[in-house]
């Protein structure tokens, strides 16, 4: 399904120098025994998934699509990122699909906030509100704002049949709010964290909503859990990326940066810093996780790559065949002298800007780790995620953290709160 390619200072020594420790934690991982271990839910989520769940959000999604020309994503953090970055990773930036998704309650921003709000004034919109807490403000104030609209618009009943709700079974605001309004609602379960929920009702439902086959993508995810907590650390690609980032940790390079050649997937990108950042960042200890989309970015941040203090390895994911192709046409007269390229598709000349990059930053001392797809579908990003996310779990490990909490994020809540004039009870 992928072929990783680590970079070259990792050797055939270093990864069975980490046999046992990776073994033990293999062990803590499965059994539930580590740190955090009341969070271990997604480990055998793609095969534990409640399948009457799936059924509904099937049946759901067929409504909104049939019924609604948007549906508004309102959600932060773990409750958002999963979802974007598969919408857009599979579904492409500029698509005809008759159902448009929007993201909301990411951001206060009032900008965005105005315009969305705006925008949706003439449309028949449905409202996915995601919180598993139910109290996240970004996510709560861009509620209030849609349903307001949207019981304007069509007034309290149906309003009520436009709104599905992705929340805690028994505990938060949303709950308590969705019991009290009749919402359909759909379940985070209380032992998955927000960034590892990207196969519960969170992602599944937008996605399904967005024509997603959300099946192929469970079972991608249930061939990764398959394969890598059974496979030994030699054919261990994911471990063995796991390995690498602990060690390149502990040899002064501390940053590791994402990359993609399709702007359609800087999404994941910022799924994959929300995981490893939130789940390794704690107690001072953890690699950076940045990102950059190529060859966009090789304009503005591949001189720093290239030439700057030399603290980060890439991390790249690259997509072999891209889903549409597009070709240089030849012109008679030549006068931008691109003749040379004609005939020759944009995958082609992505793919030589790749290999040339790579040769480039090789030679310039950046460690690059190279995570090939031979084509980007659902069964393959739910392969992707997971991977990610059981390496996620290793690498903290590895580092003895938990990486299932995020203590430190609360801090610029209280601070926030203080300013807001919020009573805390
Ligand atoms: O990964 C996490 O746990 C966080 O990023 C949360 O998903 C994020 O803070 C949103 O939380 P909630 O779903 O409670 O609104």
């Amino acid at each position: 399904m992928l072929k990783v390619k680590l970079n070259k200072l990792i050797d055939e020594e270093i990864i069975n120098s980490y046999q046992h420790k990776v073994v033990a934690i293999n062990d803590m991982i499965k059994n539930k025994t580590g740190l955090g271990n009341d969070f271990l839910g997604w480990v055998d989520w793609p095969i534990n998934y409640d399948r009457d769940e799936i059924k509904a959000i099937l049946e759901d999604a067929k409504y909104v699509r049939e019924n609604f020309e948007v549906l508004v994503v309102c959600g932060i953090g773990g409750s958002y990122l999963g979802a974007r970055s598969a919408i857009e990773a599979l579904n492409g930036l500029k698509n005809n699909d008759k159902l448009e998704i929007i993201f909301m309650g990411q951001t206060f921003s009032p900008n965005y906030t105005a315009q969305v709000l705006s925008y949706l004034k003439d449309k028949k919109f449905a409202i996915n509100v995601i919180s598993k807490s139910g109290t996240t403000t970004e996510t709560s104030v861009a509620f209030r704002l849609l349903k307001q609209l949207l019981e304007n618009a069509v007034g309290k009943k149906e309003a009520r049949k436009a709104i599905f709700a992705t929340t805690s079974k028994t505990s938060g605001a949303l709950r308590k709010l969705s019991d009290i309004e009749g919402y359909k609602t759909y379940v985070l379960p209380d032992d998955i964290g927000g960034r590892y929920s990207v196969f519960t009702a969170v992602g599944l439902f937008p996605l399904a909503c967005a024509n997603i086959d959300i099946e192929a993508m469970l079972l991608g995810a249930s061939k990764a859990r398959e394969f890598i907590q059974d496979a030994p650390l030699k054919v261990n690609e994911c471990y063995q990326y796991a390995v690498m980032r602990d060690y390149m940790y502990r040899h002064n390079k501390p940053v590791e940066m994402y990359v993609t050649y399709e702007p359609q997937m800087s999404q994941i990108s910022e799924w994959l810093k929300q995981l490893f950042g939130e789940s390794e960042g704690k107690n001072h200890l953890g690699l950076f996780p940045a990102s950059a989309t190529f060859s966009t970015d090789l304009h503005s941040l591949g001189q720093y790559v290239q030439d700057g203090t030399p603290l980060l390895f890439e991390t790249i994911i690259n997509v072999i065949n891209p889903n549409q192709d597009v070709e240089v046409p030849n012109v008679l007269d030549d006068l931008d002298g691109l003749n040379y390229l004609a005939g020759k598709n944009l995958a082609f000349i992505n793919q030589k800007a790749f290999e040339g990059t790579l040769k480039a930053h090789e030679e310039g001392g950046v460690p690059c780790n190279v995570i090939y797809i031979e084509k980007l579908d659902a069964h393959v990003l739910g392969y992707l995620y997971y991977f990610f996310m059981r390496a996620c779990a290793m690498s903290a490990y590895l580092l003895e953290i938990n990486p299932f909490d995020q203590p430190g994020v609360e801090i610029y809540k209280k601070n926030m709160f203080q300013l807001l004039g919020k009573k805390i009870h």
